[in-house]
């Protein structure tokens, strides 16, 4: 009996799902494609057989020029792609999770699934395989949604065991519980207007949920890995060869920005160094027009944050004495430089409240050693969540 409400609401959870999908795929992709016919990318439908690994698909998608340009598993194809729609650019989406990309292509493949069906014709085999892979397919999705879904059920369960007792309760002298009764106490149930009250709120409060999370999402850029001009690889320079962060970075101990470095630094080497192990002097010869031409390197900034924000690397490198790593991620390892953490307020704010400013090391904190009375002082008491501390 309890069969059709969990299949109700596991219904309701996919429905929420797919339109989830299909609301960020109008949103974003509706302008270039459709799931079945071309626009002005390709259609989409089957996108999944034509690529095998669907976490490649989300690559492509949030850069794709990256993964045109790189070396992953379908870079090739991609790349073939591209020349077949004549180098049309497709946009990057690096402000959309891999979930939410996900939950696209999740859409796309239902509806790739729908037009199948639609040509199968088969009414009931039909949709029961399409139930099924529906119900396959999230699992290895979204856990979320089965926690949703479980969570869901667990309380439609309880509400509806609530109402039978209730029911017994207000009509004692009716004994009626046999098969026929509680399936018409499910349809009444499931027809009465709490049933619809509770779902209503529940879908409410998913709708409020990913409105609010959307929303603050608005301007972060985690994961953000634009195509830079030259092939310049921090795993080769700072990892391998172990040059110095500074050396590059010059400003990082001496003000608010880190800077990028000059022709000139690069010069300091590739003077020498001009043919490369990897693209011979392809990269390296860039560094050397620039320099003769004395036209700076257009290095595509990575890290921004909004003009309102004050942040100074000095203060944090030089006086806080942080690794650039606790913010930059393990830069020494990455090929390309990409964005690692999402340098969200809540980000900053969180590390104020934790870090614990070293006293000691400093001559700065001599006098305010005395002042402080307590042992550990966070950045939070030397006032580091004062609004005006961070915005101009
Ligand atoms: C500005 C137009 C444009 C937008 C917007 C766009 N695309 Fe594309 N897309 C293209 C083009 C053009 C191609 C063909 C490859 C290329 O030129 O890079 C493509 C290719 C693809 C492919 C590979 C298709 C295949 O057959 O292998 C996928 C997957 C894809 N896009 C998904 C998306 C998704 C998902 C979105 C929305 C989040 C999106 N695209 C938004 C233009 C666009
Ligand atoms: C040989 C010079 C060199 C060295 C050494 C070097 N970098 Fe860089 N760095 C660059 C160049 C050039 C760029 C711009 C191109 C890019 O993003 O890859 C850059 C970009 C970056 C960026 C992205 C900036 C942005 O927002 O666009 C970060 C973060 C960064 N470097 C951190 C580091 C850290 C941390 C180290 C030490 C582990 C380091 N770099 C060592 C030359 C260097
Ligand atoms: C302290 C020395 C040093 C500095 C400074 C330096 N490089 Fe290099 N660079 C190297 C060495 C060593 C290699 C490895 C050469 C090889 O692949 O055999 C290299 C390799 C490269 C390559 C890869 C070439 C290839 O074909 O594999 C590129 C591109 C490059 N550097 C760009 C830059 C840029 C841009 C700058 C300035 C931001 C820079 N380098 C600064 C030492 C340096
Ligand atoms: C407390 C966190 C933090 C630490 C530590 C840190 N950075 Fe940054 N870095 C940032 C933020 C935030 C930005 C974006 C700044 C902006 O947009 O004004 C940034 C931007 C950059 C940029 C882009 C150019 C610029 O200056 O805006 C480079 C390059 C960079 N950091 C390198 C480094 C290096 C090298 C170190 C270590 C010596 C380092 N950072 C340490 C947070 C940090
Ligand atoms: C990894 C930890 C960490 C992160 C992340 C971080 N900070 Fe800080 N911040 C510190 C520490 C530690 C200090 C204190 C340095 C000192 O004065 O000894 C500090 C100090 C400051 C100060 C000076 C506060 C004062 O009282 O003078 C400002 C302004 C500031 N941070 C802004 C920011 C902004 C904006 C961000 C986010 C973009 C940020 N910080 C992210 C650790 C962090
Ligand atoms: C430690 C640094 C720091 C402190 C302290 C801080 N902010 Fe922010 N704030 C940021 C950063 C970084 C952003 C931009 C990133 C973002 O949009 O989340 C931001 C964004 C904002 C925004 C833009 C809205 C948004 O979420 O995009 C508002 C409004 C704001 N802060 C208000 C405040 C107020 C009010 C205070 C004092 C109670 C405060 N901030 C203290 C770092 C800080």
């Amino acid at each position: 009996m309890k069969m059709p409400m969990r299949r109700a609401l596991i219904g309701l959870g996919l429905l929420l799902w797919a339109q989830d999908g299909k609301a960020l795929f109008q949103a974003n992709c509706a302008s270039c494609h459709a799931v079945n016919r071309r626009v002005v990318g390709p259609a989409l439908k089957g996108v999944h057989e034509r690529w095998g690994d669907e976490a490649e698909i989300i690559k492509f998608v949030q850069n794709s020029q990256a993964y045109i340009n790189g070396n992953f598993k379908n870079s090739a194809y991609a790349k073939k792609l591209y020349e077949e729609y004549n180098k049309a650019v497709m946009t990057a989406f690096t402000a959309l999770s891999p979930n939410e990309i996900k939950s696209i292509l999740d859409y796309i493949k239902a509806e790739s699934a729908a037009a199948e069906t639609a040509n199968t014709a088969s009414g009931a085999a039909g949709g029961g395989g399409a139930g099924s892979a529906g119900g396959s397919a999230p699992s290895d999705t979204s856990p979320l949604l089965w926690v949703l879904t479980i969570a869901l059920g667990a309380i439609a369960i309880a509400l509806f065991i609530t109402t039978l007792s209730l029911s017994r309760v207000l009509r004692p002298e009716k004994e009626e519980s046999s098969e026929r009764g509680i399936f018409q106490q499910v349809g009444n149930f499931m027809a009465s207007p709490r049933f619809w009250g509770i779902a209503g709120i529940v879908a409410f409060l998913w709708f409020c949920s990913a409105t609010i999370k959307k929303a603050r999402s608005v301007g972060l850029h985690k994961g953000y890995q634009p195509v830079q001009p030259i092939a310049f690889s921090h795993k080769t320079h700072a990892g391998e060869y172990k040059i110095a962060c500074q050396y590059c970075h010059i400003g990082v101990e001496k003000g608010k920005s880190a800077t990028f470095p000059s022709t000139n630094i690069c010069m300091n080497c590739h003077t020498y160094i001009q043919e490369g192990s990897r693209y011979g002097n392809k990269e390296i010869g860039k560094i050397l027009a620039s320099y003769q031409e004395n036209k700076p390197i257009e290095w595509v900034r990575i890290h921004n944050l909004p003009d309102y924000v004050y942040f100074s690397h000095a203060q944090h490198v030089k006086v806080g004495g942080i690794a650039c790593q606790t913010c930059h991620g393990p830069v020494e390892e990455m090929e390309e430089v990409y964005q690692y953490n999402d340098l969200s307020m809540g980000w900053c704010i969180n590390c104020h409240r934790q870090t614990k400013v070293d006293l000691t090391a400093n001559p700065y904190y001599a006098r305010l050693h005395a002042y402080y009375k307590e042992k550990e002082v966070t950045v939070e008491k030397l006032g580091g969540l004062e609004c005006s501390k961070c915005h101009y």
